[in-house]
This record gives structure tokens, sequence and C-alpha cells, in this order.
């Protein structure tokens, strides 16, 4: 699927991303600034903050409520597309999927 993030620059990177991946794995390897994924997508550090476009919403889904609670302590402000790009996972469904990477 294809996915690009929208920087605080004004920037963009677009990746093609192997299904069954998650978008804070496929951030750190196309360098996306500002998404880090300290605990390595175990749903502990929040520092994958990003927010998802609103056009895809509905597509990428609901934070759970671990995800939720996490969402709570992230850095940037967290805004009602916030989601942690290591809980949202590629697939044919989110092909051209849109995310919005925070200003920290
Ligand atoms: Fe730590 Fe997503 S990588 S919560």
């Amino acid at each position: 699927m294809k996915v690009t993030w929208k920087l605080p620059d004004g920037g963009e990177i677009a990746a093609d991303v192997k299904d069954g991946i998650n978008m804070m794995e496929a951030a750190v390897a196309n360098n996306v600034p500002n998404v880090i994924g300290e605990c390595g997508g175990n749903l502990s550090c929040a520092t994958c903050h990003v927010y998802v476009d609103p056009d895809w919403m509905g597509k990428t889904g609901a934070a759970d409520e671990f995800e939720d609670a996490m969402l709570d302590v992230a850095e940037a402000p967290r805004q009602d597309n916030s989601r942690l790009s290591c809980q949202i996972t590629a697939s044919a469904d989110l092909d051209g999927l849109v995310l919005i990477v925070p200003e920290v």
C-alpha cells in the first residue's frame, strides 16, 4: 500500500509499505521526522503519535482503550484524529493513506 506523511515543514514523504507492517515501523524505515517508536510498537511510549488525515479516519478506525490512554501522554497536543501509528497496520484497505506528522 502507499502511504504519505505530511511533515510540519510542509514537505511530504511517500512510500510503499508491505501489508502487515505498522505505520511506526514504516515511518522509521523511511526517516520520517518526529515519529520515533521508542518502545518498538508495544503501546508504551506514545512517540509514534500521528494525526490521521480526516478523510481516512473511517478506514483506520478508532483507538482501543490502551491506545486511548497512551494518547493522553503524547508530547504533541491530542486531537480527535490522533492515533499511535504503531497501532495502524498496512493493508490493501489503507492504500493511499495520509498521515500528518505532529510538530514536537
Ligand atoms: Fe511506542 Fe507506538 S511505538 S506506542
